[in-house]
């Protein structure tokens, strides 16, 4: 499929088809994963650049493996070490690293709308790998590969994201993503972390397909899928209401709401997990919890989205 798009900044400007090009590419390239040798000379001479403004674990090594795994060049900035100690600006750092060679950057970053920004003047691809409070493109996509994968399926699905969803990235294009893709979500958490009136219409592609609740029970009753969120404290400034205490005892999921839940429901989390907090501990044995497998997928989803970017429509088959 040839892509509309010249970057990847969040789910909102992604047409179903193309969510479902990246699921269906990124199925395929799993299996070099599990090959002896799990490399493929596709992108070889290609320099992708990763521009890291905050802490990632999951986004940035999957990002690192997917570069090597395909045999692009991959490097890997942390603000340290770099003029941005000087005060040179984001803009400005692009353009420099453009003029290395870079063919592509994965961006991560504190301001919301900082990768749309600098999208406007790069000469190659920028990948939102997670942009403030706005959306986190690529986790939901891993998050709907893991969803299809699990269920074989992603439409008429209860979604029920759990936790600080006016913090979240993640929720954010997740509930735009399951949405897309013809499922209903529902949110619950504090009040105040929830969206307010003017973002519900926003998020709510449809009158029947975004919910808000005040009550855990109600969003998790019934649901396929719980995405359980971390409390995104950083985010908070000095109060932290409720505490991690009260925030477990209201909107923690423990071993009490397994009744509640359907038999099969499928447990995610975006990581990183404050175990006791959002979930019970007890939760990590849950034989439905899919964490790891998220994980994993997002090594996939990372390598379909490199390929499309730098390779343009070429099939799977191509990189063999
Ligand atoms: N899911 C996610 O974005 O995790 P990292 O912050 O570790 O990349």
């Amino acid at each position: 499929m040839d892509l509309k798009i010249k970057h990847l900044l969040d789910i909102a400007s992604l047409s179903k088809e193309e969510i479902e090009d990246f699921l269906n590419l990124a199925e395929n390239l799993k299996e070099i994963l599990y090959r002896p040798i799990p490399k493929v000379p596709t992108l070889r001479g290609k320099l992708i650049i990763n521009l890291f403004y905050e802490p990632s674990t999951r986004t940035r090594f999957s990002f690192e493996k997917a570069a090597k795994t395909l045999s692009a060049d991959s490097l890997t900035f942390t603000g340290k070490g770099t003029s941005i100690e000087k005060g040179e600006t984001l803009l400005d750092t692009i353009k420099n690293l453009e003029a290395i060679g870079a063919d592509l950057f994965i961006i991560r970053h504190p301001v919301a709308g900082a990768p749309h920004f600098v999208a406007k003047y790069s000469k190659v691809p920028i990948i939102n790998a997670g942009d403030g409070t706005h959306e986190h493109p690529t986790q939901a996509l891993l998050d709907l590969l893991t969803v299809k994968e699990k269920l074989g399926t992603l439409s008429d699905l209860k979604v029920a994201i759990i936790g600080d969803i006016k913090h979240s990235r993640v929720a954010h294009s997740d509930i735009l993503a399951f949405q897309k893709m013809g499922s209903t979500v529902w949110v619950s958490g504090p009040v105040h972390l929830l969206p307010d009136i003017k973002e519900e219409n926003y998020f709510k592609l449809s009158e029947r397909s975004f919910k808000i609740c005040y009550k855990i029970e109600d969003a998790i009753k019934d649901a396929d899928i719980i995405i359980a969120l971390r409390i995104q404290r950083e985010r908070h400034g000095e109060a932290l209401i409720p505490s991690f205490l009260e925030y477990h005892e209201f909107f923690g999921l423990k071993p009490e709401h397994l009744e509640l839940m359907k038999e099969k429901t499928i447990l995610m989390h975006p990581g990183p997990i404050n175990w006791g907090v959002e979930l019970a501990y007890e939760m990590e044995k849950y034989p439905f919890q899919v964490i790891l497998d998220q994980v994993e997928n997002g090594v996939a989803i990372r390598m379909a989205i490199l390929l499309r970017f730098l390779t343009g429509e070429r099939g799977y088959e191509d990189f063999n």
